[in-house]
């Protein structure tokens, strides 16, 4: 396909697609709005995924596209899929190697600029004031991009206390939208709120049915720091996608085990970013604005919960 047509092709899908999604959002409008996370609102937009307003009043998706473990040809491929399909957050990390990709295909995809909410984290290796900055600029330079909307710490190590400096900087510069955390226990957390000058607006954590952060959830809450789960799917681990709960839920909804869990952290709040390198499932994991999990389904998945990471080689 030249690169005519194919823009025509993103232009077509994208237009199907902003039609059945906000079809979507008139059910969501019967099917009622989820809880809300804290003190955020919850808005529709024309796609039909909803936003949640952010402690800094930036709206962000409340569902978004992962990219991790996706490199070269099929994450550029994956990335565009998920910006035709109606995808506007897209999640990276320096240490994911794919920000060229990611970056090859936002312009690929020909999507203005200010549709996208993008977010990419700060490795460990880069931690402390002029690491930081210098980390920031890489991002932004590999992803040829002129801001982020989202930058995250990626992981509490190192000189966090000198990031989050930086991070402050670049914010109040305009580089980026929003500046938040991922990986911080509440302790963690408290440590750096008790030096911040800015507050972050989201803290990335592992959550899914196996994994769902009670006391976390509760904690970010009270502060008004969106919850953002990694792994919503702990990526099959477990056996998740077969769980016979979510089967027995799924079947009852006549959804996939997969559309469940989204459902699941979607009335939680929570901002979710499932990856997928297969077009059948980027749609799939879209499709969960028409139906609503009943309180029975919440507190049968609620007692799925083992309270421990599936992800242990990353602790
Ligand atoms: N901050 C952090 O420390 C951190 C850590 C890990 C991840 N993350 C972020 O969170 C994102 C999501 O986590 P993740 O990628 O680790 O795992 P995940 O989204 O929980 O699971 C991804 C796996 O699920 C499969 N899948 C996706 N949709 C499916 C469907 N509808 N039916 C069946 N299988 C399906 C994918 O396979 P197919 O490709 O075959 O669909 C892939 O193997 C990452 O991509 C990354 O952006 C952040």
């Amino acid at each position: 396909m030249n690169s005519e047509n194919q823009k025509n092709e993103i232009n077509r899908r994208k237009f199907l697609q902003n039609t059945t999604l906000a079809a979507a959002g008139i059910y969501l409008g019967i099917l009622g709005t989820p809880k809300l996370f804290g003190n955020v609102l919850m808005d529709k937009d024309a796609k039909g995924i909803p936003d949640v307003k952010l402690n800094n009043g930036l709206k962000m998706p409340i569902l978004g596209f992962g990219t991790y473990g996706l490199s070269g040809e099929v994450c550029q491929k994956s990335v565009v899929e998920a910006i035709s399909s109606g995808y506007r957050l897209i999640d990276t990390a320096k240490v994911y190697g794919n920000e060229v990709e990611v970056g090859k295909a936002i312009k690929q995809s020909g999507i203005d600029r200010k549709q996208l909410f993008v977010t990419s984290k700060l490795w460990v290796d880069d931690a402390g004031y002029e690491n930081a900055k210098k980390g920031f600029e890489e991002t932004l330079r590999k992803l040829q991009l002129d801001y982020l909307d989202l930058y995250l710490i990626h992981r509490p190590r190192g000189d966090v206390k000198g990031s989050w400096k930086a991070m402050e900087e670049l914010y109040k510069a305009g580089k980026i939208k929003a500046i938040g955390i991922s990986n911080f226990d509440p302790a963690q957390l408290a440590d750096l709120l008790s030096y911040a000058q800015v507050k972050p607006v989201v803290n990335q954590i592992e959550t899914h049915a196996y994994y769902q952060q009670t006391n976390d959830y509760k904690v970010l809450k009270q502060d008004n720091i969106q919850m953002q789960a990694w792994a919503p799917f702990a990526e099959g681990r477990n056996g998740l996608f077969t769980n016979e709960v979510l089967t027995q839920i799924a079947k009852k909804h006549g959804k996939t085990t997969a559309q469940v869990s989204l459902r699941w952290h979607f009335q939680r709040g929570i901002v979710a970013i499932p990856r997928s390198s297969q077009k059948t499932h980027i749609l799939e994991n879209l499709n969960i604005f028409d139906f609503k999990l009943d309180d029975n389904d919440m507190k049968a998945i609620e007692k799925l919960d083992l309270n421990r990471t599936q992800f242990p080689e990353w602790s």
